[in-house]
């Protein structure tokens, strides 16, 4: 991967650059010798380079097991127990794989879990009514009311569907080690579980088997995957200079520009399978960096779809952004712009073109109407989407959303904030052990 920087370093004045340029170091320091805030966080650091061959096949092994049962498999989970996954499987799998039913290689991965939607969950139940599904239900604390809720519903039905003897084979739990209702019941039912270690926090779990027990059940390659984060945190770690240091400049950069008032970082694709990564990389840094009443704010756009949306406001709008583009070198397939002798829709300058080619002059073009138009850019390019690419993708961002939560001053590894609406929801619900709330937010709304 490569990170240019050129097109954003001028629009700060060089003097601010490389002051924060000198603190990086230290900051990066910081994740390796553990006397920062949230030191207890710190698992992920290392993790790449601590998971061994043998833990691999035994995820793997897991995840044979479910493929040879299930045509379906649901991943229930939330927040950082369900994006690493979702944005890996998406960013591998054809567009179209939900349709794909002919000749299947692997089962569907599905998500539940993620919302209290009630006619998500009806339509998913009835989805899977004729299906042989299995499910793999991720929560660390093992209480999230969204991921517990959902799994009571399928289990129930699986139970109903396949008696509990087989059911208990299709379900595996990842959890924590001792604690939350999850591991106990896991406890009790006898399920498969896996362990989410306790000092690697949510959003950094997707190289636990939060994100790899479902990657391998899609069927792709979790060994190519943990070796690109392998390399990645060799590249980024607390000794490499800065100037070789990706996370580093990252880290340094969205800082410089954040002090001269771009509050809004957003992140852009040109490959609709990056979508849910970017929804990944905005949790990463949205929970990791808002807090105190700081911190840049996350957002996401696909290009060229939301040009056609967003564009104008990116072009035009308050100069309180910037992007950072993730520019994909080479796309998997092939696919050129036919000839057509009657040339009715004037596309015959593209004929013989890649669409690819079409593509990168709209990145080019993109990018640089953007800086005209004074929004600041920083260039991350990747060589293509594949295991080993995505986990460079994966661990660059951690590490440089560690690095930059530093620099900012908080804590990048504690979300007191998501606390508050679970309150109210658990007050208003009439939660056992909220009865103090309850009168209180009722009171509250019916005045
Ligand atoms: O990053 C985080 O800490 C959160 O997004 C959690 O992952 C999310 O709230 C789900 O929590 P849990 O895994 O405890 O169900």
């Amino acid at each position: 991967m490569k990170i240019t920087l050129t097109n954003a370093a001028s629009f700060v004045p060089t003097g601010s650059l490389n002051e924060l340029a000198a603190r990086t170091a230290a900051c990066n320091a910081l994740l390796e010798n553990g006397q920062g805030a949230g030191n207890d966080f710190l698992g992920w650091v290392h993790l790449p380079s601590s998971i061994t061959p043998e833990f691999l096949d035994e995820v793997q092994a897991c995840a044979d097991g479910l493929r040879s049962r299930c045509e379906v498999v649901v991943v229930a989970g939330i927040g950082g127990s369900y994006l690493g996954a979702r944005a890996v499987n998406e960013a591998l799998a054809s567009s179209f794989d939900a349709f794909q039913a002919k000749d299947r290689k692997n089962p569907y991965v599905v998500y539940a879990g993620n919302n209290i939607g009630e006619d998500y969950l009806a339509d998913l139940m009835e989805f899977l009514q004729d299906k042989q599904f299995g499910i793999i239900n991720i929560s660390k604390s093992g209480t999230t009311t969204e991921t517990a809720l959902a799994f009571r519903l399928l289990k129930t039905m699986l139970e109903k569907q396949v008696g509990k003897t087989e059911a208990q084979k299709r379900i595996v739990a990842v959890t924590d080690r001792a604690k939350g209702a999850l591991r106990s019941l896991a406890t009790q039912e006898g399920y498969k579980t896996f362990v989410i270690p306790d000092n690697v926090g949510g959003r950094f779990s997707v190289l636990t088997p939060v994100g790899l027990l479902a990657i391998a059940v899609a069927g792709y390659d979790i060994r190519a995957l943990v070796k690109g984060a392998q390399d990645m945190e060799k590249q980024t770690a607390a000794d490499v200079a800065y100037e070789e240091n990706p996370a580093c400049q990252y880290a340094a950069m969205r800082n410089a520009l954040y002090q001269y008032g771009k509050k809004i970082e957003i992140l852009v694709n040109f490959n609709p399978r990056l979508h849910y990564f970017s929804e990944w990389w905005k949790q990463l840094y949205g929970e990791s960096e808002g807090k105190q009443h700081k911190g840049i704010f996350p957002a996401s756009v696909d290009f060229t779809t939301d040009l056609h949306s967003m564009g104008q406001w990116i072009q035009d709008g308050e100069r309180s952004i910037f992007e950072t583009v993730i520019s994909i070198r080479q796309a998997n397939r092939e696919v050129r712009v036919p000839m057509d002798e009657e040339n009715l829709d004037g596309l015959n300058f593209l004929a013989g073109k890649r669409v690819d080619e079409v593509n990168k002059m709209a990145e080019l073009g993109t990018r640089l109407a953007h800086i005209d138009g004074g929004v600041p850019n920083i260039l991350i390019e990747f060589d293509k989407v594949d295991e080993y690419n995505i986990g460079q993708f994966i661990y660059f961002f951690e590490r440089g959303c560690g690095i930059s939560g530093y620099m900012l001053g908080v804590n990048p590894f504690d979300q007191p904030g998501v606390e508050a609406y679970k309150k109210n929801m658990f007050a208003l619900l009439n939660k056992p052990g909220y009865e103090k709330e309850s009168a209180a937010i009722q009171a509250r709304i019916c005045k």
